[in-house]
């Protein structure tokens, strides 16, 4: 028995996708426990049951939140990302490797307590993809959860290593008991890019997107890093936060995989910008490739196959790009910046 308080626990919470699963899971009546290694934004601290500023390679700290929770669920977002994880490799390493590492072993410790299975969410990136050429990703389509997986970047590295570090803890880590399951739960989506009206991103490779946005909506010049015929997966931050908790709440048993892909649309670079002038006729958008991020996009897939998710969770994403663009994107960032 226990008296510790039951909790779910979300690192990285003060980041894009934090800002909004922090606000869902409180709604919903979960105990939330925030976790970031910056200060939690003042709005989010009142949803939370506890915040605290930490870094996730602290192991000490994170057993210091153990020992006063009983996390049921892990929302485990923090990471250091694409673009700034080719900056500085060994770091991001450090954080998305051992960090991760660090949260499955709480997630171990906090089921060996309990006796219960933690479920531990994993977002990982359409970054553990690596096509090798431009020709090889015309050929490839939309790409299946099993091929293409020769990542070139560290964070890509360190998103396919994480997903078999749960796939390991799920099934291979020893069990709680003889004859009971394996401690962690462990659940993945593999994310296309993402697009928030209420925050703007930074560190990913797939920002050009809701910047181009958001500089149009600040009435700003922006130079978008990546060629205009280029093609990535995305899809709006609402229906992000959904299929988390879709997939966190799925019988275990409806599950076929540990890893899932999931799109919505997947414009070029031209077409998004095009609907950027379309919504805002004034914005000052060009094209002014850089070396580095254009190679790791063109590693990335062109679109994805998510018909896994369709089947196993039943994902299905609400908002198509027009719909995104004219019910979500343009009357958040006209909220955010006082535009009338
Ligand atoms: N946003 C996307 O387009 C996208 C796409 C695919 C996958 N993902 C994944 O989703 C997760 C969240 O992404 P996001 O867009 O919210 O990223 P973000 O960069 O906005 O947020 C990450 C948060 O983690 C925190 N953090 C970083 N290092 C930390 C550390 N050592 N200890 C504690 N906190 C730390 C940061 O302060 C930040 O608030 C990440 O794992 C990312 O890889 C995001």
């Amino acid at each position: 028995m226990t008296s510790r308080k039951p909790a779910v626990l979300v690192t990285g919470a003060n980041g894009e996708i934090g800002h909004s699963l922090v606000r869902r899971l409180a709604a919903g009546g979960a105990n939330v426990v925030a976790l970031d290694v910056r200060e939690i934004d003042a709005a989010c601290k009142p949803l939370c049951s506890a915040t605290q500023v930490g870094d996730i390679l602290d192991f000490g700290m994170l057993q210091r939140l153990g020992v006063e929770f009983e996390f049921t669920s892990v929302f485990h977002l923090a990471a250091l990302l694409s673009t700034r994880g080719e900056f500085q490799p060994e770091l991001a390493h450090r954080v998305n490797v051992e960090g991760t590492l660090n949260l499955l072993r709480l997630a171990v410790e906090s089921a060996s307590s309990s006796g219960k299975a933690v479920t531990f969410l994993f977002p990982s990136s359409i970054a553990a993809y690596g096509i090798a050429d431009p020709k090889q990703r015309a050929a490839a389509g939309r790409v299946r959860e099993d091929e293409h997986l020769a990542p070139q970047t560290m964070y890509g590295c360190n998103k396919l290593y994480g997903e078999h570090l749960g796939r390991y803890y799920t099934h291979h880590y020893r069990r709680l008991a003889a004859d009971q399951q394996h401690p962690v739960d462990f659940r993945s989506i593999r994310f296309p890019g993402l697009i928030s009206a209420d925050t703007v991103p930074s560190g990913g490779t797939s920002d050009y997107a809701p910047e181009m946005l958001h500089a149009a909506a600040r009435g700003e010049p922006y130079a978008c890093y990546v060629r205009e015929d280029i093609r990535l997966p995305f899809m709006a931050m609402p229906d992000a936060v959904d299929a988390i908790m879709a997939l966190a709440t799925a019988p275990r048993a409806s599950l076929s995989t540990h890893v899932y892909n999931i799109g919505a649309f997947a414009p070029s670079a031209g077409e998004f910008a095009a609907l950027v002038r379309e919504f805002f006729p004034k914005a000052e958008l060009s094209f002014s490739p850089d070396v580095l991020r254009q190679a790791i996009v063109e590693s990335w897939p062109a679109d994805v196959d998510d018909s896994r998710a369709r089947r196993d969770w039943g994902f299905k994403p609400a908002y198509d790009l027009r719909r995104t663009f004219s019910e979500y994107l343009v009357p958040g960032v006209r909220r955010r910046y006082g535009i009338a």
